[in-house]
């Protein structure tokens, strides 16, 4: 067994020994709850009251028998960053999705495993987990075992020096009670080995290459373990290859029209209709059809340029049952969810800050407690050219950034500000710590134990960290400020208490806005409001 074998089967016990520790935790521990989380106006760090051991406390707002999320630290810290509903509702753990049953089942043929395969985006992390997010959604709706790709050196995540290698699943949390998960090399084990599903390469050189590059790759053609000569042979070998592109095309799941193989679409109803054109705009549909779902290998080739799948997942599909595409919304939310030790260490900071701020902002007056936050981008947002976007730099000085954001936040008032960045050049923030007590994730090193984590975690850290701020400004175009606007949304939190530093898009998230090309550039409200009913999230629904 190579070194990285072991490493993959590692990780494996660790997950098993991470489920049995939720489960155990779940049904040991007593829970508490309170209102912080709600943090609309009001912080307080009282304790709530104790529930019944194994029984968890109901989630107000959420369906029935839905309890609050936990997350394996203090009690406290749970209150102040879970927003998942953990365990889901009854409704969500008895749905089965009416595209995972399989036609060629239906007449009674023995049914294969069918798997969906995908390329890591090409861009930073946030892109990378938009993409992921699409791929768990198609492989939970239609019934798919998702291979997770290997250990590879995702963009911009380098700061173990150790080791560069990531799976994706390093930073979520464990999610396969709602999606069948394989990894690259025991797929390869299972359909290309054993039952020799798919023909490897004939030349000896090749396959060796192949068999290395499952279990982890470089973004290299030279490399003998190639994420790039990897995704080649799937695309060779997979049963069926989209070529769909996020801004081009837009995905229609509809559930009672499928499997008659309504590859043209317009068999829904008129209210359908017009929903489907609404949601794809100029986009072209696509409809999901019985030839996808017969072909035993899906392979997305999302690496490369012409098939990228940078757009949110909410935006990209679409089901023609809102009551469908909701719950997938919920489990995105519900499961697909940075891990226990991200959301531990940022919580921590989140109570040290929420502390300071009650004790020494509003000498326990309460109602105005809380800190501010900010995402101050600084690294040139990468200028990637979908279509006929550009994403333009939104660079700013700091002095611009306090003239344009001094109107909702509080300036002068000896008010915490909590600054997410990739600026390490402290003198920049000069002109906003003379009117705030600014705070950085370094400030907290010790207090979140980052020196014992992986050091890719600080972007993700330092998300959950800003999304609980009372109020929040972003940088446009950034994915990494728009999914803290999707947590906050999850969080309850208003979109009025969110504001984007440029003076050109600065209310973007203060009103209702349907999903529109550039898809990527910020989130949209379908995302999280009105997604614990089963209709269409609407402008009623904007809170
Ligand atoms: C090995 O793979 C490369 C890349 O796919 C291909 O160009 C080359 O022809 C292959 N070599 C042999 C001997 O098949
Ligand atoms: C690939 O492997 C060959 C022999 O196995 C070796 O000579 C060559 O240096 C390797 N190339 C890289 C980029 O590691
Ligand atoms: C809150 O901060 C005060 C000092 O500002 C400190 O004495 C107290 O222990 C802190 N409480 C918590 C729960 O961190
Ligand atoms: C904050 O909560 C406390 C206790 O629940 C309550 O008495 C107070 O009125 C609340 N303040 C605001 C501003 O909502
Ligand atoms: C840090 O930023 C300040 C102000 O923007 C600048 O004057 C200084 O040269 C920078 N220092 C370094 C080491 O880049
Ligand atoms: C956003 O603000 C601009 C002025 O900066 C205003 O013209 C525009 O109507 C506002 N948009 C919305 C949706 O409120």
């Amino acid at each position: 067994m190579t070194r990285l074998e072991s490493y993959t089967v590692s990780l494996r016990s660790v997950q098993y020994i991470l489920i049995g520790g939720i489960f155990l935790y779940a049904v040991g521990i007593i829970v508490t709850y309170s209102r912080l989380m709600e943090f609309e106006s009001n912080v307080s760090t009282t304790r709530s009251t104790k529930s019944d051991g194994d029984k968890p406390l109901p989630y107000p707002g959420r369906r029935q028998g839905s309890g609050r999320g936990r997350v394996q630290c203090d009690e406290d810290i749970s209150r102040l960053v879970s927003y998942w509903s953990d365990p889901r509702s009854d409704f969500d753990r008895a749905f089965r999705s009416p595209f995972s049953v399989s036609p060629s089942a239906l007449k009674n043929s023995p049914e294969r495993r069918r798997y969906l395969s995908f390329e890591p985006d090409r861009g930073g992390w946030n892109n990378i987990r938009m993409e992921f997010e699409i791929m768990v959604v198609l492989a939970a709706a239609t019934g798919r075992t998702l291979v997770m790709p290997p250990d590879n050196p995702i963009y911009l995540l380098h700061r173990d020096k150790r080791n560069r290698l990531r799976g994706l699943q390093k930073f979520f949390n464990v999610f396969d009670d709602v999606v069948d998960t394989i990894s690259m090399a025991d797929f390869f084990r299972m359909e290309a080995l054993e039952k020799k599903s798919y023909p490897l390469p004939t030349d000896e050189k090749n396959r060796t290459i192949l068999m290395k590059s499952v279990q982890s790759c470089l973004w290299t053609e030279q490399s003998n373990s190639s994420c790039l000569f990897l995704n080649n042979y799937l695309a060779q070998v997979a049963d069926f290859v989209p070529d769909w592109h996020g801004e081009h095309h837009c995905l229609i799941m509809d559930d009672e029209n499928w499997l008659r193989d309504a590859s043209e679409g317009g068999d829904e109803n008129e209210i359908q209709q017009q929903q489907t054109k609404q949601f794809c705009a100029k986009r072209t549909p696509v409809y999901y059809n019985k030839v996808m779902h017969d072909a035993p290998l899906i392979h997305f080739r999302s690496h490369t340029k012409d098939a990228r799948l940078l757009v949110h997942f909410y935006t990209f599909i679409h089901f023609t049952k809102p009551e469908i595409g909701n719950y997938y919304k919920r489990l995105i939310r519900d499961r697909v969810r940075y891990s226990d030790e991200i959301f531990c260490a940022a919580g921590k900071i989140v109570k040290s800050l929420t502390n300071e701020s009650f004790t020494s902002y509003s000498n326990g007056a309460g109602g105005d407690a809380g800190y501010f936050s900010m995402h101050i981008r600084r690294g040139s947002l990468i200028l990637i050219t979908i279509g006929d976007f550009q994403w333009p730099k939104m660079r700013i000085s700091a002095d611009q950034w306090h003239e344009n954001t001094r109107s909702w936040l509080e300036p002068d008032a000896g008010r915490l500000l909590y600054i997410a960045t990739d600026e390490t050049n402290r003198t920049f923030f000069g002109p906003l710590m003379e009117h705030y007590k600014v705070r950085f994730l370094d400030d907290y090193s010790e207090l979140a134990g980052l020196s014992d984590l992986d050091p890719n975690f600080v972007g993700m850290i330092d998300q959950v960290v800003a999304s609980r701020g009372r109020v929040f400004v972003g940088t446009y175009f950034s994915s990494f400020s728009a999914y803290i606007g999707r947590m906050r949304g999850y969080h309850g939190l208003s979109g009025k208490r969110m504001f984007y530093s440029h003076p050109k898009y600065w209310n973007e998230t203060q009103n209702w806005v349907y999903p529109h090309p550039a898809y990527a550039s910020r989130e949209y409200p379908t995302g999280w409001v009105g997604i614990d009913k089963d209709d269409e999230p609407s402008e009623k629904d904007f809170y």
